[in-house]
């Protein structure tokens, strides 16, 4: 099939200038084999979008029928400096070639003690730090509720509505996003409570924002320590600096330094679930700088392990446990940590976190500007490049829109542009942080189109 001979309908979208090349429909005869070979061999779990990726570079995804699309998904939040960046793959070659594994909770690796040693400079707050390496996002989130529970030898620990931590007992347990990923799971692991977000998109009390007097923080110790969690029996609080999952839902500012003043006074930690938000995707290392509030434990994954599995807890050196308590086989394996330390490396030597800024302003602004004309987008939100859209059947009563979400979706990934949900109606837009300014306008420009589409779909 021609460059121009695509999915009927789709417009393929080449040139000089243009990064987009669709040759087939997509999914294509070779994608479409491997979907259904798929279905078969593996466990349903969340699949998004039919695209079976063979080879990536950048911000650029081929397929295995030979289109080339644009990746605003980034595999989920995970390659900060893009796919295959030259130096993270020569630090993964070159470990695996020298030392693979040898179990860094038993003996010692010179190199996970300098990412630690790295990972905990960059993390906020002056006080001496320790981590703890994992493997994903849901083992950060068990490990820093074990260490949050065996510190305080409390029973509860509180969320929010809407949060996502992940999805082994532990951390489903703090997981209220959405009911398919807790159903039949009960009883959990015990001892969670969740409270409303804070929404002042949707606030949950109809307030405005700052008249309320960020009543969202302040009824946590108003209301419910005074009626169903006895703060003397928590021992911390978990929350994102900006919910991920839920949403792209940025809380307030000076939310969290309010609930902080709360739990402080309780002796009850605080967990910023960095999963999603960290490694410079809003232009900070983390997302909790932007809320001016220093964390007891951060909790990492995701981009952290430069594109292979890795996640870690950094936790103040004084909540460190007892020997043998907590303990785990891969955790810091040399080639994640190899691969960890050459991703921060290029984050600082190409000044990353400025161009997470730069380009999510650009972003965020050309995604408000087409807002103008696409009355489905109820509302453009986000920090850097964790920017987000909310689709609504209506502006006025804010209805969420998940089929036409859904659509826009589809229409994107139709034009060669990868996109991922969040919330109930939302779509999430999460380049790698090297994202050129041409890449951000073409990203827009199949929005648009496909935005455009879904509306004329019947
Ligand atoms: C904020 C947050 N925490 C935890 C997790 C769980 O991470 P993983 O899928 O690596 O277990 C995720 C995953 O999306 C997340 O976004």
């Amino acid at each position: 099939m021609s460059e121009s001979t695509v999915a009927a309908g789709v417009p393929a979208a080449s040139g000089p200038t243009r990064g987009v090349r669709l040759v087939s429909p997509i999914p294509g005869p070779r994608a479409r084999a491997i979907v259904d070979r798929d279905r078969r061999a593996l466990m349903t779990s969340t699949k998004s979008a039919p695209i079976v990726a063979a080879s990536a570079s950048g911000v650029w995804v081929t397929d295995v029928d030979g289109n080339r699309l644009l990746d605003f998904a980034a595999g989920i939040a995970v390659h900060a400096v893009g796919h295959c960046h030259p130096d993270v793959v020569r630090a993964i070659r070159e470990q695996a070639g020298t030392l693979a594994h040898f179990a860094g909770t038993d003996f010692y690796y010179d190199l996970q003690v300098t990412l630690a040693e790295k990972i905990a400079s960059l993390a906020p707050g002056t006080h001496e730090k320790k981590v703890f390496f994992t493997n994903s996002g849901t083992e950060s989130a068990e490990a820093a509720l074990k260490i949050a529970r065996w510190q305080r030898q409390r029973p509860i620990t509180i969320g929010l509505l809407g949060g996502f931590h992940g999805r082994s007992m532990g951390a489903l347990t703090m997981t209220a996003s959405k009911a398919v990923q807790r159903a039949r799971f009960a009883p959990y692991a015990g001892g969670g409570h969740h409270i409303p977000a804070p929404n002042c998109y949707r606030c949950p009390y109809q307030l405005e924002y700052p008249s309320c007097d960020l009543y969202c923080a302040k009824i946590l110790k108003e209301l419910y320590f005074e009626t169903t969690i006895p703060p003397d029996d928590v021992a911390a609080f978990i929350a994102e600096p900006v919910m991920g999952e839920g949403g792209y839902v940025v809380p307030p500012k000076g939310w969290f330094a309010e609930i902080k003043r709360i739990l402080d006074e309780q002796g009850i930690l605080l967990i910023a679930d960095e999963v999603q938000s960290g490694v410079g995707r809003t232009g900070a290392w983390f997302a909790i700088e932007h809320h001016g509030v220093v964390p007891d434990l951060v909790t990492m994954a995701k981009a952290i392990g430069g594109g292979l599995p890795m996640g870690a807890v950094i936790l103040r050196a004084d909540l460190d446990l007892a020997a043998g308590a907590h303990s785990n086989t891969f955790g810091g394996n040399l080639v994640a940590s190899a691969a960890s330390l050459a991703m921060i490396g290029v984050i600082e030597r190409e000044r990353l976190l400025e161009n997470a800024r730069t380009q999510g302003g650009r972003l965020k602004q050309q995604i408000t500007e087409i807002a103008r004309h696409h009355p489905e987008i109820g509302d453009v939100r986000g920090i850097g490049l964790m920017v987000a859209t909310e689709f609504v059947r209506d502006r006025t009563t804010k209805e969420p829109d998940p089929r036409f979400r859904d659509r826009v979706l589809e229409e994107s990934y139709k034009r060669g542009l990868i996109l991922l949900g969040c919330g109930r109606s939302s779509i999430r837009y999460i380049p790698p942080l090297i994202v050129r300014p041409e890449e951000i306008d073409e990203g827009v420009e199949i929005l648009d189109a496909a935005i455009r589409a879904a509306r004329a779909a019947p």
